[in-house]
């Protein structure tokens, strides 16, 4: 299937490794121009002149905070040189561990706005840039944790579940501009920072560890590969879903115990 996405180009937050990186690439492969954005330079110029080279597409990156508003107008910038964006992927995002009776005031503010602000300001920023091009697509990165909590991040599940909200709220205006936006629900992805910790927590035993928890959570008793998401990710964001509108989509091997 041609996903026709050939000379599109795609903004994709927290790029420089893990889901946004192999999104990135994804797009990349389908003939896209990418911008990836993540804070360490290094890392984000790296993999944007490893995906540009290997799929011949011009592919920028962009160093900056997205849980700042200076940060955000930086992508935006940036997404303006290339032409103006015609796809946005809010993906930078990270896990958390706290209870809600120690977690300060602080803790609570940096992730709402790193999983909620940075959507809402780059999509904001980002959807002129669509519009005056016909329009476009956005898909929100939330979590499975967003319907389906886990017990030792309550911030994280409630972030996330703030960013699920505001894709529908999102999506309901912005289909009025011909950009669509969607979001995506991730259960267990194998990401390099999976890894890590498994060998950090159990040294040589770390497969084992990582087996346990596919094994405890999701029904397919494993976890994706971060192509896996990707190839749903990219199609999502695709003209070729073009009737897919204000829909959240569990790529999670059976973990949500819900109907
Ligand atoms: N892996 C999973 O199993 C899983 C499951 C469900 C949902 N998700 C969601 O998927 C997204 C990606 O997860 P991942 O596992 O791929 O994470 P990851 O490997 O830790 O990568 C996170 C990326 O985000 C960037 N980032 C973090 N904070 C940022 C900030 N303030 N501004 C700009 N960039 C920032 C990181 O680079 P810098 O640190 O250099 O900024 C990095 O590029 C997250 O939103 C996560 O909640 C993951």
């Amino acid at each position: 299937m041609d996903l026709q996405l050939k000379g599109k180009v795609a903004v994709v937050t927290g790029a420089s490794k893990g889901i946004g990186r192999g999104i990135a690439r994804t797009f990349a492969r389908e003939g896209a121009d990418v911008l990836l954005t993540a804070r360490t330079r290094d890392a984000v110029e790296a993999a944007a002149a490893e995906i540009g080279a290997e799929y011949g597409v011009t592919a920028r990156a962009v160093a900056s905070d997205v849980s700042t508003a200076a940060g955000c107008d930086a992508v935006i910038e940036a997404a303006a040189t290339m032409g103006g964006a015609d796809i946005f992927v809010s993906n930078a995002g990270t896990g958390s561990n706290e209870t809600v009776a120690d977690a300060p005031d602080e803790k609570w503010q940096s992730y709402w706005d790193l999983h909620v602000m940075a959507a809402v300001r780059l999509s904001r920023g980002l959807a002129d840039q669509m519009e005056a091009k016909g329009g476009g697509a956005m898909l929100m990165n939330a979590s499975i944790c967003a319907v389906q909590p886990l017990w030792y991040e309550p911030i994280y599940n409630t972030t996330k579940a703030a960013l699920l909200m505001f894709g529908k709220c999102l999506s309901t205006e912005m289909i009025k501009r011909n950009i669509r936006v969607n979001t995506v629900n991730p259960g267990l992805i194998r990401t390099p920072d999976w890894e890590n910790t498994a060998r950090e927590l159990r040294g040589d035993d770390w497969e084992a560890s990582l087996q346990e928890v596919a094994d405890e959570h999701a029904d397919i008793k494993r976890f994706a590969s971060v192509e896996e998401l990707a190839d749903f990710c990219v199609f999502l964001c695709s003209p070729r879903a073009s009737y897919s509108v204000g829909s959240a989509y569990h790529v999670d091997g059976g973990m949500l115990k819900t109907i």
